[in-house]
């Protein structure tokens, strides 16, 4: 009998929740036709972070020509398009507000339909991209600017969170450390240099693991550690080496996203494990994590640093697998700025 020939699945991806305005657009989910991010960064290092009013107003300048310059890149038009993705939260309402309203213009124009998509189920999504092979079950690390969640991924869009931060983000401890020691927005890619450069045995910063059988996280005490630390030797009038603080802090919160991530995949029972977010484009995070699954014998997935950072392509591959689930977003899809991960 004739095999009947699927036909492709494209979808036009659009993310504006924090400081980047994305588009992409997505054939079946993993295959990436063009990825085009406008990031508004050097204007928010002038305050030392994400100024939202501003952000709102950038994603509104730059999205129409970013949605073009994603669908010429992809060398398709609006009407190849099966679907329109978009995220809807968690993030800034007026920036997710640009991207919703313009992804929802577009579906009701063309009459396409329109998925939206949880923000962190995007970054997660960032793997299968990353590697076509790699498929659920995997315990995944989401480490990034908002958010540090442990999660088990038992098929595609089935999320459990197992742990999650009690107070500050991982990014955002690398942020707030990197302010500290004089190093500017955004701290992550400054520190994860700067500790190259720096001993990590230096200064003893404390990990926090929380009870036993936790798998929450903590960061907030670490901080206020790294900015005692360096305080006392202010007024000591002892020297302030960036790099060793960088190095040493660093060093801390690596070792215990690695401990904690190795130890619910072994209770979970899985044989893969996944990192995602910003975050996960840490040099030293990469490294020691690879090194500890290869001990495990976890097969481990990381994205390439520019699928970690917020782009619209990990957005295109998580409304693909949504839109083969049969979702379907009506025109009362509203910005959720605290959407939790799972929840619609
Ligand atoms: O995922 P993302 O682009 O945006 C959010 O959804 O938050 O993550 C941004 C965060 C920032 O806190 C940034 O400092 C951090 O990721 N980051 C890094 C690195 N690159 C970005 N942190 C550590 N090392 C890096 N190389
Ligand atoms: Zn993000």
């Amino acid at each position: 009998m004739e095999q009947k020939e699927q036909k492709d699945i494209l979808i036009l991806a659009i993310e504006s929740s924090c400081d980047e305005t994305a588009a992409a657009v997505v054939k079946n989910g993993r295959d990436v036709l063009s990825n085009v991010i406008s990031s508004q960064i050097d204007l928010h290092t002038l305050y030392g972070g994400v100024v939202p009013e501003i952000a709102s107003r950038k994603h509104m300048e730059a999205i129409d020509g970013v949605i073009t310059k994603a669908l010429e890149q992809a060398n398709v038009t609006l009407a190849d398009i099966d679907a329109i993705g978009v995220t809807y939260g968690p993030g800034l309402v007026g920036a997710l507000l640009v991207g919703l309203a313009e992804a929802k213009a577009l579906a009701f124009a063309t009459n396409k339909p329109l998925i939206g998509v949880h923000h962190i189920e995007g970054h997660i999504c960032a793997n299968y991209i990353e590697h076509k092979d790699f498929a659920p079950p995997y315990m995944t690390l989401v480490v990034s600017g908002g958010h540090s969640h442990l999660v088990y991924v038992s098929d595609y869009g089935k999320y459990e969170i197992i742990g999650r931060t009690r107070d500050d983000a991982a990014g955002e401890a690398y942020d707030k450390v990197a302010r500290a020691i004089g190093m500017g927005y955004p701290g992550g890619p400054k520190i994860d240099a700067a500790a190259k450069k720096g001993n990590p045995n230096a200064v003893k910063f404390p990990r926090v693991f929380l009870e036993e059988d936790s798998y929450d996280f903590s960061f907030s005490g670490l901080k206020s550690a790294v900015l005692n630390y360096v305080n006392k030797q202010k007024m000591m009038e002892q020297p302030i080496v960036p790099e060793d603080i960088a190095a040493s802090f660093q060093q801390s919160v690596v070792d215990v996203l690695v401990t904690k991530t190795i130890k619910a995949a072994k209770e979970k029972g899985v044989s893969q494990v996944a990192l995602a977010g910003g975050v996960a484009s840490n040099s030293c995070l990469r490294e020691r994590m690879q090194k500890a699954c290869e001990t495990e014998g976890f097969r481990l997935s990381i994205p390439s640093p520019v699928l970690c950072t917020d782009n619209a392509a990990m957005i295109g591959c998580a409304a693909y697998y949504e839109y083969l689930a049969g979702v379907r977003d009506g025109w009362d899809l509203n910005a959720n700025p605290s959407l939790k991960l799972g929840e619609r």
